[in-house]
């Protein structure tokens, strides 16, 4: 299971520290919520930020847009190369170009799902993205509760792409920690994103540990 600690957890005043914590640890990714405001009820960190976080860090990148406009922020991200640019279907309705333009930079691209979006939503886009995040929270914060029926979504994509994708990842965000962590095993999640659990502890590694 891959794990990718979630930014938006971290203590902003001490984020030089909080990603050499990490760069220690054998987490997989960084995973970078960026959030406009509108989209969600928060506002998180802009191009400046991330292309220092991306400079210190040893981990690749997975950016998680929650945004209203999808192709400036996809724009803003580009040349910073994460390994995945991730954006929700609830609020593009021209997802093909914008699938392409993320992969026509050599960068995976994710689709997103909010808790109540159907599965059937992705039925014909699934075939051509690198990855589906669900979301297991309401997103804007961190440190919300899981939503257990994602569950029931997550077997149902599963089971998508397998039948047209079996490359595609299949992610996990929010409300995760070592108590849920058992039943988001058994649904076949590849990457576990993690911020309120991992960070709220004292030794980041033994967290991380604790969920693989
Ligand atoms: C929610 C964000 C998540 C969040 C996860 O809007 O997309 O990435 O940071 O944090 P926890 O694990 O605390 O729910
Ligand atoms: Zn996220």
């Amino acid at each position: 299971m891959l794990i990718a600690p979630s930014m938006l957890s971290a203590d902003f005043g001490k984020l030089s520290e909080e990603i050499d914590k990490l760069n220690n640890t054998d987490c997989n990714y960084l995973h970078i919520d960026i959030m406009d405001g509108y989209f969600v009820p928060n506002m998180t960190f802009g191009k400046g930020i991330v292309e220092s976080i991306a400079k210190q860090s040893k981990k690749p990148l997975d950016i998680h847009l929650m945004v209203k406009n999808t192709e400036f922020f996809i724009n803003m991200f580009l040349d910073i190369k994460p390994e995945f640019l991730s954006i929700h279907i609830e609020e593009e309705i021209h997802i093909n170009r914008m699938i392409n333009l993320i992969q026509s930079h050599n960068i995976k691209a994710g689709i997103v799902l909010n808790p109540h979006t159907p599965p059937q939503s992705i039925e014909y886009i699934i075939e051509y993205v690198d990855l589906v995040l669900l979301m297991s929270v309401n997103p804007g914060f961190g440190g919300q509760s899981f939503i257990p029926n994602v569950l029931q979504k997550a077997y149902i994509v599963k089971k998508m792409i397998n039948d047209k994708n079996p490359n595609c990842l299949l992610e996990i965000d929010g409300g995760i920690n070592n108590k849920n962590i058992n039943i988001v095993k058994k649904a076949f999640i590849d990457i576990v994103v993690s911020g309120n659990y991992i960070f709220s502890s004292k030794n980041y590694q033994k967290a991380i540990d604790s969920l693989r």
